[in-house]
């Protein structure tokens, strides 16, 4: 998690489940971001973490009970302080005491009187997760603002599989970071931006494509495109969790989790991307074409190795699909397809110039237009650049967090879906 602005105060809830342990590496990141982190433990959450963990890693003592520091009247003192309440895990008995508006250790008081973005970050079994009574009151705190991450499915405590796993701590720190960011641009109380994760998109299938796409030489070398998927990623997960039906068509990526409520599909060539995100594309809302499409692949592959000789080979090439253009070319109404350009300006023209060419000649409803080059796009945390509609229209994505370029992407979409 890179620093947003100045450090900021974060309350870390944490409450009691085996997913405690991962609030230590969450801890960690958001104190290397450069913010103060006050941990309020619940008493069954030091069942599972020693308090002296989160001290050492905090700086400052874990707070468990409302008893504690009276003369602070600390439950009011935290919850006004803070610039963002983060729970970690959230388990079924925090969400339903916080549904119920309960106040009865410190870090339900302190969630009653904090006016900050909270995130809730669940994790339990699958079952107790899909009962009527966690839909309810996830359904009752999302309506009251509070985010409540969809968790990832995979591996539990045990042999169990299914929907109820914490999402990897990178990625929690993504969506505190991006809270944080929306907070901060939105200070003093006027609120300028848009909320970064609406549920506006319930009931949308959505495909994302990421990362790059290698083209086979001979048995051990590919001919490819550099692209990390980091853009890519940060889409399939602010779109999944602001409630869409998520396939993310991943090609060479960095060391990247899959982010959570998500599915993905790795491919490797552009013919194998091309046939992953045509098949996704067919029920599809929207298309995302994120990821950084090799245009060329060796005419033919070698069987064996080729050998260095006394020459450097010659490498026959032939075009690749352009995806893009086919999804655009589909006859199939009311799918909205985005595309990505990464431009660099010249004597000829700006970088905006190139994009709104290129957003004609590809067809798309939306264009995101990166300026690259000097340590910009590619391979770095942040991201910035413009927006464009087959519409005409032309929106400044001002630089910020991938996560932070995410929403304002999807909340074009959102907007064009209605
Ligand atoms: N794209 C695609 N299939 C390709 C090449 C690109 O779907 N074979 C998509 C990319 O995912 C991106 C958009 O098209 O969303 C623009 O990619 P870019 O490489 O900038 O476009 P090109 O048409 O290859 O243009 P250029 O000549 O500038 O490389």
């Amino acid at each position: 998690m890179t620093q947003a602005g100045p450090p900021r105060e974060i309350v870390l809830g944490v409450s009691g489940g085996i997913a405690a342990y991962k609030a230590c590496e969450v801890l960690r990141r958001l104190r290397e971001a450069g913010h103060h982190v006050q941990v309020v433990a619940t008493r069954a959450a030091l069942e599972f973490i020693g308090a002296a963990t989160f001290e050492a890693l905090s700086g400052r003592p874990v707070l468990t009970g409302v008893f504690e520091n009276v003369p602070d009247v600390e439950h009011v003192a935290l919850g006004r302080r803070a610039d963002l309440v983060l729970l970690v895990p959230a388990t079924a008995d925090l969400l339903a005491r916080m549904a119920q508006g309960r106040a009865d250790d410190l870090l339900t008081s302190t969630l009653l009187t904090a006016r900050c973005p909270v995130l809730a970050v669940p994790a339990m079994h699958t079952e107790m997760w899909e009962h009527p009574a966690t839909v309810d009151n996830v359904a009752t705190l999302r309506r009251r603002g509070t985010v409540v991450l969809e968790p990832a499915s995979g591996r539990l405590t045990g042999v169990d599989t299914g929907p109820g796993r914490l999402p990897e701590p990178p990625e929690i720190a993504e969506f505190a970071r991006l809270l944080l960011e929306w907070d901060a641009s939105n200070g003093g109380g006027e609120r300028r931006e848009p909320f970064p994760l609406p549920r506006d998109l319930e009931g949308r299938k959505v495909v994302v494509s990421a990362g790059g796409t290698a083209e086979p030489l001979d048995p051990v070398r590919t001919l490819g495109n550099r692209s990390s998927g980091r853009q890519g990623y940060a889409l399939a997960r602010v779109a999944a969790q602001r409630g869409a039906d998520v396939t993310l068509v991943a090609g060479t990526i960095a060391d990247l989790d899959p982010p959570a409520a998500v599915d993905v599909r790795r491919v490797q060539t552009t013919l194998e991307m091309r046939d992953a995100v045509l098949d996704a594309a067919k029920a599809a809302d929207v298309v995302v074409m994120a990821a950084a499409v090799s245009d060329f692949r060796p005419a033919s592959l070698s069987a064996g190795k080729i050998k260095k000789g006394e020459e450097p080979p010659s490498i026959p090439l032939e075009f690749n699909p352009d995806i893009l253009r086919e999804l655009v070319t589909q006859d199939v109404p009311r799918r909205l397809v985005v595309g990505f350009a990464a431009e660099t300006g010249d004597e000829h023209g700006s970088v905006l110039d190139y994009g709104r060419a290129k957003l004609e000649r590809k067809g798309c409803d939306l264009l995101v237009v990166n300026a690259v080059g000097a340590g910009k796009a590619f391979e770095v945390e942040d991201n910035e650049g413009w927006l464009l509609g087959a519409d005409g229209s032309s929106t400044s994505l001002p630089m910020g967090s991938k996560a932070a370029l995410a929403a304002r992407v999807w909340d074009a979409v959102a907007e064009r879906l209605r």
